[in-house]
């Protein structure tokens, strides 16, 4: 094939992907008011900002990676982690709406930090407690919590009740979907005052 034509071809090929995708569900649509498949709004629990609830029932998810966004929800539909509101929620999603929804999420302005924060907090997130054997969430999270790729999500910003109950849910097993196991030795070894502290400390970061 002469170069011209090979660039040809791309260029067909690059507008066919882009008709594709135009017909495709739309992420903000799906976010604001449910997917053709029947997924239910996001906005719904997540809020209209995705800054989630300060009760921490639902997670803080605006701008938080789009591969962990889409990971998360493969892992509700094969039940790495269990959940009886967001599992029904995920199985229901066909591949392009999460594809679009979990775009437009990523491009959204994270959640404001809230509260005091926790000197004690802002030391185990930087330093750990390796006496305990956990190291610093920022040698994972990334510095200030601001998350580093797609498996390593932000923290900063997230809702403080959130953190601790995601601790509870590894120790428990209901979430066992981190890869090698990372998060679930880190939730066994923190003990709760430590916990409470270093959630206070990221919701009060600011990303
Ligand atoms: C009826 C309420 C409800 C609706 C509607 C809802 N969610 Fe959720 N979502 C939850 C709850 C509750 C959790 C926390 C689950 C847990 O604690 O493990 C959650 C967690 C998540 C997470 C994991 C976040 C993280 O930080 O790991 C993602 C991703 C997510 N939801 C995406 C979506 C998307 C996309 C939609 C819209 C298509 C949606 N949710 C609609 C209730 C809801
Ligand atoms: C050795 C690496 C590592 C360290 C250290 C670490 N984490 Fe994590 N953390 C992970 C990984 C990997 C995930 C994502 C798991 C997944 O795919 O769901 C995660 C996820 C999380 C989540 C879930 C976020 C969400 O949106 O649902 C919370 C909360 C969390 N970590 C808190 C902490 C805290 C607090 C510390 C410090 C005490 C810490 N982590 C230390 C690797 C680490």
């Amino acid at each position: 094939m002469s170069r011209s034509l090979f660039a040809a071809g791309l260029a067909v090929g690059v507008v066919a992907a882009s008709a594709a995708a135009a017909a495709g569900p739309s992420g903000a649509e799906i976010f604001e008011n449910g997917a053709p498949s029947g997924a239910p709004a996001c906005s719904a629990c997540h809020g209209a900002d995705g800054h989630g609830s300060d009760d921490g029932q639902f997670p803080a998810i605006a701008g938080l990676d789009a591969a962990y966004l889409a990971k998360q929800i493969a892992d509700f539909k094969a039940g790495r982690r269990a959940n009886d509101t967001m599992a029904p929620i995920a199985e229901m999603l066909t591949d392009a709406e999460v594809a679009a929804v979990t775009a437009q999420i990523a491009a959204m302005p994270p959640a404001p930090p809230k509260g005091e924060g926790s000197k004690a907090g802002d030391a185990i997130a930087k330093v750990g407690r390796w006496d305990l054997g956990v190291p610093g969430c920022e040698s994972c999270h990334g510095v200030g919590g601001a998350g580093a790729g797609a498996h390593f999500p932000a923290l900063a910003g997230q809702k403080a009740a959130y953190i601790v109950a995601q601790f509870g849910e590894w120790r428990s097993g209901k979430r066992n979907n981190d890869p090698l196991g990372l998060m679930k030795s880190v939730a066994d070894r923190l003990d709760d005052a430590d916990l409470a502290a270093v959630a206070a400390h990221f919701e009060a970061a600011r990303r």
